[in-house]
């Protein structure tokens, strides 16, 4: 059956709120606020018990270029915002070196709370890779952001992203860094997670990786200016 289509998504059981909020995005019928106050409450799956709270996408609306990582961390959780803590400061480091103001773009994760177990020793929280049953259940409300920024250009950073908004066939390694034929935007392009330059085992490896990021995210401007 179709669904209705709600103008108020508080009126929505929290449960309900991924799919009516992409309905009223696509429809036209809900702006950015709406949707974001929203997601704050939502219920889609069972990470927001654990989770301090919904980490909505942040930045520009509409904007030219929009990214799209995996979840908050330990840090975004807190502050409720995508991208701050050491991965965010690294993506940082890499729009500045690929010529993209971070100002000017809109970034967001494909799923909105922070998945986490203890640490052995209990003072520390873990990221846990989510589950395609909470990446599904999560994914309206990243169509609702496209549907509502509109980019031109979508980055994908990592597997999680990319698999979840283009399918399990796109590979990171062998698709990096060249446009990708889909609905989601004009130009669509894949490149590896911020964290994975985190993890490198040393310096030299370390420094590769981030030139690989920054020669990946530098085909956008080339690409949008073309
Ligand atoms: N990793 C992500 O994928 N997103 C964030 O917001 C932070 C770390």
């Amino acid at each position: 059956m179709a669904r209705a289509v709600v103008d108020d998504l508080r009126a929505v059981a929290p449960e309900a709120r991924p799919a009516a909020a992409l309905a009223a995005t696509s429809a036209a019928r809900v702006g950015f606020d709406e949707v974001r106050d929203a997601a704050a409450g939502c219920r889609g799956c069972d990470l927001w018990e654990r989770a301090t709270q919904t980490v909505f996408g942040q930045g520009r609306v509409p904007a030219r270029v929009m990214f799209v990582g995996e979840q908050p961390g330990d840090r975004e959780d807190i502050a409720g915002e995508p991208f701050v803590g050491p991965a965010g400061q690294l993506l940082d480091r890499a729009l500045d070196e690929a010529g993209i103001d971070r100002e000017s773009v809109f970034i967001t994760n494909v799923v909105k709370h922070f998945r986490w177990r203890p640490a052995p020793n209990g003072k520390r929280r873990l990221h846990e890779k989510p589950s395609k049953a909470q990446v599904g259940a999560c994914l309206p409300w990243v169509e609702s952001e496209l549907a509502l920024v509109k980019p031109e250009a979508l980055v994908l950073l990592g597997a999680t992203a990319a698999n979840a908004l283009l399918g399990s066939e796109v590979k990171v390694m062998r698709d990096r860094g060249r446009p990708i034929e889909s609905v989601l935007a004009p130009l669509v392009v894949v490149t590896i997670h911020p964290s994975a330059v985190l993890r490198s085992r040393d310096s030299a490896e370390r420094e590769a990786s981030f030139a690989g990021l920054v020669a990946d995210l530098g085909t956008v401007p080339a690409h949008l200016a073309a």
